[in-house]
């Protein structure tokens, strides 16, 4: 695992871009996609070489890491709709390639299955972007996940439901069940990129990085990938 300090969000931003882009011209064709705060400066980033001609994702698929249950695809807080608005409308993937589960369907179990196979089917992801929750999760992950998990059910935790709820007008409202990519899922990603800035990521980086590998803290998975990258300000470091 390759630690690497930035001054801040900005510089973290480019650097994701930076690793996306040599992707890119690798001949990378898959993408996975984060949602959450720590991404955003590097889909910003991605956009504006895109407009500049510098770097291009068309012609590549993008894969969602997990949504909310109960959410049609187009609710502002659904992460289909997020990712849309915050990295699709900036670049120039194809919108029909972006993938994601569907919260809104009537079988979540089964939509949890299917999205698995397409992930198998469409994959390997070249490069996944992850952002890590305050209580170590990826994705939506929760303390107490198999490491070899598949992408399933999950109730949230209410630590995770408290730290997502600025995106809802009122904290009752956000889901208590998501679909997400299991832990196992994203470790057959060839390349995974971890974004933390900021003094609550603290104690969850320290954890992924420095403690036991354990389904306490899902971020400690990333010990036994062979290609980790982890792009960590000040503040997320503080306690390496
Ligand atoms: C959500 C997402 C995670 C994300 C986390 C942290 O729970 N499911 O994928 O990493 O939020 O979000 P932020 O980057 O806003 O701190």
């Amino acid at each position: 695992m390759e630690v690497v300090p930035v001054d801040g969000p900005a510089e973290a931003g480019a650097l994701v871009a930076d690793i996306v882009a040599a992707a890119v011209t690798a001949g990378a064709r898959v993408l996975g996609l984060a949602t959450g705060s720590s991404p955003l400066p590097a889909y910003a980033e991605l956009g504006r070489r895109c407009r500049a001609g510098e770097v291009s994702l068309a012609g590549l698929d993008a894969f969602l890491l997990d949504e909310y249950v109960g959410l049609p695809p187009d609710s502002p807080q659904s992460y289909a709709r997020f990712i849309r608005d915050e990295f699709v409308n900036l670049v120039d993937l194809d919108p029909a390639r972006v993938h994601g589960p569907d919260g809104s369907a009537p079988d979540p179990l089964a939509e949890a299955r299917r999205y698995d196979v397409a992930l198998r089917d469409g994959g390997p992801v070249d490069v996944q972007i992850l952002g890590i929750g305050a209580n170590g999760h990826i994705g939506f992950n929760e303390p107490g996940s198999s490491l070899a998990s598949r992408t399933r059910l999950k109730t949230l935790a209410e630590r995770t439901r408290q730290d997502n709820a600025r995106f809802f007008d009122r904290p009752e409202d956000v889901p208590r069940h998501v679909i997400t990519q299991g832990l196992g899922t994203i470790r057959e990603a060839r390349h995974l990129v971890l974004v933390a800035t900021g003094e609550a990521k603290a104690a969850a980086v320290a954890a992924a990085v420095e403690g036991p590998v354990t389904a306490s803290c899902p971020a400690s998975v990333l010990q036994l990938h062979p290609h980790v990258t982890m792009v960590v300000d000040e503040e997320a470091a503080a306690q390496l």
